[in-house]
């Protein structure tokens, strides 16, 4: 099994609009992709997934839908963090804190201080995030200690820049699944998935459940990763 499952879930307006509904019901339905998919990472065994719900990017879209998905948020974690809890799983969240309402940034505060001692899967909520910013912020912390001379420039390796990103202590992900048929990274996980496998499902993010999971799964079993080594068969 993969360890860490990333999901870019994309097309809930596409998935409206086939329907004539507007693109906040997509999103609504969305939100219940979202929890089959914990579901279904938890049967399968999956340590971390990963879902990208609101990109650093998300802004530039109307006010209306981006004040739609920062309610999502917050219905979600209001309405499910107990059961999360419930279930033993730890809530990380990724992405810039800063800029998000207050009352958002208690929510995501308290769902993480909540679960941080669960031991099952690790949901990984990347939410105003975007993977340039976050090596940026991690950039501007070493810049700024080595300012300060608590850090020698020549001891940055790529190990200490992992240490700053928000990502710390969790692997790479070993999968990342992008619904709707964009075949795109969208500043997702920038860094860590240098090393990712990619499977791109043609399905939009409303209808993906546990069937479109194990395909997946199934999809990244067929795959042969080398990390620039040779495969198994060459050796
Ligand atoms: C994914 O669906 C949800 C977010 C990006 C927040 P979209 O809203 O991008 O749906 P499409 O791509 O317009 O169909
Ligand atoms: C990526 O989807 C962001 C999320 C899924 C949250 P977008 O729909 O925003 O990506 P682009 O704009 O099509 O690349
Ligand atoms: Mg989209």
């Amino acid at each position: 099994m993969p360890t860490h499952v990333a999901i870019i879930m994309d097309g809930n307006g596409r998935w409206a609009a086939q329907r004539g509904l507007p693109r906040f019901e997509g999103h609504r339905r969305g939100v219940e992709a979202i929890r089959r998919a914990v579901r279904s990472a938890g049967d399968l065994g999956i340590r971390y997934l990963t879902v990208y719900s609101f990109s650093a990017e998300n802004w530039r879209r109307p006010a209306q839908e981006v004040s739609d998905l920062m309610g999502l948020l917050k219905r979600f974690v209001r309405h499910d963090l107990a059961d999360l809890h419930a279930n033993n799983i730890r809530v990380r969240v990724i992405g810039e804190r800063e800029g998000l309402a207050s009352d958002i940034r208690l929510l995501l505060d308290e769902a993480e201080q909540l679960t941080r001692l669960n031991t099952g899967l690790t949901l990984v909520i990347a939410f105003n995030y975007g993977g340039r910013q976050e090596i940026a912020r991690a950039m501007r912390e070493l810049a700024r200690e080595a300012k300060e001379g608590t850090l020698d420039p020549d001891t940055i390796d790529a190990a200490m820049i992992e240490s700053r990103l928000d990502t710390h202590g969790i692997p790479d992900p070993d999968l990342v699944i992008r619904t709707s048929g964009e075949q795109r990274v969208s500043n997702f996980l920038t860094w860590q998935t240098a090393y990712s496998e990619f499977v791109f499902i043609p399905d939009f993010w409303p209808d993906f459940d546990d069937a479109t999971f194990r395909a997946a799964i199934d999809e990244y079993f067929k795959r042969e990763r080398r990390f620039g080594g040779l495969s198994a068969r060459a050796v």
